[in-house]
C-alpha cells in the first residue's frame, strides 16, 4: 500500500486489494458476525470490494487476482460508506448490496426475506442428493420458499422439472418473483402462498418426487441471544417455537400425503439435530456432511415418513 492509503485519506484512487485491507480492519475491529453466506471479515470484504468494481461475487475466493484493480474516486467512497453502514446498523452485508450469492447464483434479497445460506443449496449443487432420486425429479417442492434460492437452483438442475414454491410470507413471495423473473423461470415456477400445506392439493396427480424444505427451526431461547445481524431478518423466517421444532412437525406430518412412493424430503435444522431426533426418535434419518457442517441436513424417505406419521 502506499502511504496515503495507508493512511486512509482517499486522496488518489486506491486499489481494490487496498479498499480490501481497509474494510477488513474496520470490520475486524467492530466485532461483527459473519453467518450470513461468509465466514469471516475477509470473505465479506472481498465481496463487498468485487461488487463495488463491478466484478462478480463468485470471483470472492480468488479475489487476490484482482487486488491491482484499480477503483475510481466514487467507488472507494461507496466502499468506504458501505463499510461505515455495515457497522453503524448491523445490518447482513446482503442486505445493503440488495444481492446474495449462493452455488455461484445471484439472488435480489432486501429485509423481506432472509438472507439465502441454505446448506441444501450446496447438495444440490454438487448432486449429492443423487444416490437418493430414482430418477431425476420431474415434480419438486421447495417449502419455505423465501426468496426463492432452493427452488430456482432446483428448476436450473432439473430442466425437465415443474417445481412448485410455498411460503406463508407474501412479502418473502414478492421477492422470490423477482428472482424467478430474473431467472426466466415463469413457466415451471410456481408460487404459493400457503400455511405450509394448507393451499397444496394432496391428491395422486399433485404428489412431489422431491420435497426441500429449510423452516425456521431457532428454538426460542436461542432467538434471544441470536447476535444483532439476525435481527434484521424476519423473525417468522427464523422462530420454530419452543423446541425449534414447531414448523418442522406440521411439515413432517403432512408429507406423505404429499410424496409419491419413492419420494425423498431434503430437510434442513442447522445445529437442531439433537432437538430434531429428540422430537421424532423413531424416524430413519440419514444425515449429509456439507463442508461447513456435518449434520445440519437430513433425507428422509417416504415409507418411513409413512409408517411414522400415517396410522
Ligand atoms: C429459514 S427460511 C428459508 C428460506 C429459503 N428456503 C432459504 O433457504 O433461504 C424459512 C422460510 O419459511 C417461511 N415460513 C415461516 N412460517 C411458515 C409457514 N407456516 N408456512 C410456510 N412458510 C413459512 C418464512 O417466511 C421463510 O421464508
Amino acid at each position: 500500500m502506499t502511504p496515503q492509503e495507508e493512511s486512509g485519506a482517499i486522496s488518489v484512487p486506491p486499489t481494490l486489494g487496498a479498499a480490501w485491507v481497509k474494510v477488513v480492519r474496520a470490520w475486524r475491529a467492530a466485532d461483527l458476525d459473519y453467518g450470513h453466506g461468509c465466514a469471516s471479515a475477509e470473505d465479506e470484504a472481498a465481496w463487498l470490494v468485487l461488487h463495488v468494481a463491478g466484478l462478480p461475487a463468485t470471483e470472492a475466493e480468488h479475489w487476490e487476482a484482482h487486488a491491482d484493480h484499480p477503483l475510481t474516486v466514487q467507488q472507494a467512497q461507496q466502499i468506504e460508506e458501505v463499510t461505515a453502514q455495515r457497522i453503524a446498523t448491523r445490518q447482513p452485508l446482503a442486505y445493503l448490496l440488495g444481492e446474495a450469492w449462493l452455488a455461484g447464483l445471484r439472488f435480489v434479497v432486501d429485509p423481506r426475506v432472509i438472507v439465502p445460506r441454505s446448506f441444501i443449496a450446496e447438495l444440490l449443487a454438487e448432486g449429492a442428493l443423487d444416490p437418493w432420486l430414482t430418477e431425476p425429479p420431474r415434480r419438486v417442492l421447495d417449502m419455505c420458499t423465501g426468496s426463492g434460492c432452493l427452488a430456482i437452483l432446483a428448476a436450473l438442475i432439473w430442466e425437465e422439472a415443474e417445481v412448485d414454491a410455498g411460503d406463508l410470507s407474501p412479502q418473502a413471495l414478492a421477492v422470490a418473483a423477482i428472482n424467478r423473473e430474473n431467472y426466466a423461470l415463469e413457466q415451471r415456477l410456481r408460487l404459493i402462498a400457503s400455511d405450509l400445506w394448507d393451499a397444496l392439493a394432496a391428491d395422486a396427480a399433485h404428489t412431489y418426487d422431491l420435497i426441500l424444505c429449510n423452516p425456521p427451526y431457532v428454538p426460542t431461547a436461542s432467538m434471544q441471544t441470536l447476535p444483532e445481524e439476525y435481527r434484521h431478518e424476519p423473525e417468522m423466517a427464523l422462530a420454530g417455537g419452543a423446541d425449534g421444532m414447531e414448523l418442522v412437525r406440521r411439515f413432517l406430518q403432512g408429507a406423505p400425503a404429499h410424496l409419491c412412493d419413492h419420494g425423498v424430503v431434503v430437510l434442513e435444522v442447522g445445529n437442531e439435530r439433537a432437538a430434531f431426533e429428540s422430537a421424532f426418535p423413531s424416524l430413519p434419518a440419514i444425515w449429509l456432511e456439507t463442508e461447513l457442517h456435518a449434520e445440519a441436513v437430513c433425507v428422509l424417505l417416504a415409507n418411513d415418513l409413512r409408517k411414522a406419521f400415517v396410522a
